[in-house]
């Protein structure tokens, strides 16, 4: 099978038009948000929105072409944080509640929220070097807030069917770490103000999609998505409106690719080989854990039956009139003994 790497410079609402329905398996971005951080003057960029209400509709409009080109039961992955506010920037206290937001607009255009993860993306004190409202000494009683430092990715289904697969291409290893609610992922990637974590796209391709499907992301940075699906046997369509990024992608990542990345063997065949290989470590696992729990079991029903029998032993000494201290000695000098 050969994967294809589509990676666009444009303005995602003109670039999504371009694409037919149904053409594409899943959906995964992080969005820009209104003014929190201002990536470009250009009039097509979402993040140089006049307002929120004009903001929350271009999205709403990205939103509704990415539904269009997602097949019947595809999963839309959004990544997004509800930010605090700033007096500087907004002129308020609180939080922008993107989460409320955006889920509007999913259920607006007839998707349903699936499943969810927390991504604990840095520490409060990483925070607090970016927000002084968060250090103790300006703390104000009543008028708390906590550290923003919380990602939620969240899976929203397209209605309709997709084809559903008994398998994944995820270890047992990797599930007993995925399958937990709360991600634990240090937030790092190439030189983009706000790039994803490599490790989170590839949880979310690994769980929400197929190796040969096609991972499509609208706003694509320098290519996180891109190059995480190519290495996890998708093709990808990236589109990304700053040329600066785009050529940063094409530098740092996709140039450095030789063509045999391209060519992958997998297969949802293959997949569901390595799934079954998968289920037979997790059923040895099982068994090894069962018999030394077996193991532990008759050890101490033994342990529990000697020390009766000593119990009883004593008890019977002290009847034919043997001291205390003298068991007592005899017990030391058997273990004495027993340790030499
Ligand atoms: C949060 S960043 C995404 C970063 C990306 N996930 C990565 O790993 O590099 C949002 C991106 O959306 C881009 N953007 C904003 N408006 C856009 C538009 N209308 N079309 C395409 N990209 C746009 C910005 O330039 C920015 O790179």
């Amino acid at each position: 099978m050969r994967l294809t790497n589509t990676w666009i410079n444009g303005d995602c609402l003109k670039e999504l038009k371009k694409m037919a329905d149904e053409s594409v398996d899943m959906v995964i971005t992080s969005p820009p948000y209104h003014n929190l951080r201002v990536y470009s003057n250009d009039p097509c960029d979402l993040s140089n929105c006049e307002s929120y209400e004009e903001y929350y509709y271009l999205l709403g409009l990205v939103i509704a072409e990415c539904q269009r080109v997602l097949k019947k039961g595809g999963k839309f992955i959004m990544q997004f944080e509800d930010y605090n506010y700033t007096i500087g920037r907004d002129n308020k206290m609180g939080q922008e509640s993107l989460t409320g937001n955006i889920n509007k607009i999913m259920l607006d255009n007839k998707f349903s929220l699936w499943t969810k993860a927390f991504w604990r993306k840095y520490s409060a004190q990483r925070a607090m070097l970016a927000q002084g409202n968060l250090y103790y000494r300006n703390m104000k009683a009543r008028d708390t807030i906590l550290a923003a430092n919380v990602g939620f990715v969240y899976v929203y289904k397209k209605e309709g069917d997709c084809e559903l697969i008994k398998a994944s291409d995820i270890t047992l290893a990797e599930w007993a770490d995925w399958a937990d609610g709360v991600w634990n992922i240090s937030n790092s990637g190439i030189s983009h103000t706000t790039p994803f974590a490599e490790e989170l796209v590839r949880r979310c391709v690994k769980l929400w999609s197929c190796p040969g499907d096609v991972v499509l992301d609208p706003f694509a940075g320098a290519g996180t998505t891109n190059k995480v699906a190519i290495e996890c046997g998708r093709s990808a369509i990236g589109i990304e409106l700053q040329k600066e990024w785009y050529d940063l992608a094409i530098e740092k990542r996709f140039s450095l690719w030789d063509d045999s990345v391209y060519e992958s063997d997998d297969s949802i065949e293959k997949m569901k080989e390595r799934f079954n290989e998968q289920l037979l470590v997790g059923k040895e696992q099982s068994a090894k854990a069962k018999t030394e729990k077996q193991e532990k079991k008759v050890m101490s029903d033994k342990k529990k039956e000697l020390q009766t029998q000593i119990k009883n032993l004593e008890a019977e000494l002290v009847a034919l009139g043997i001291r205390k201290s003298e068991i007592k000695k005899i017990k030391n000098e058997a273990r004495v003994e027993s340790d030499g």
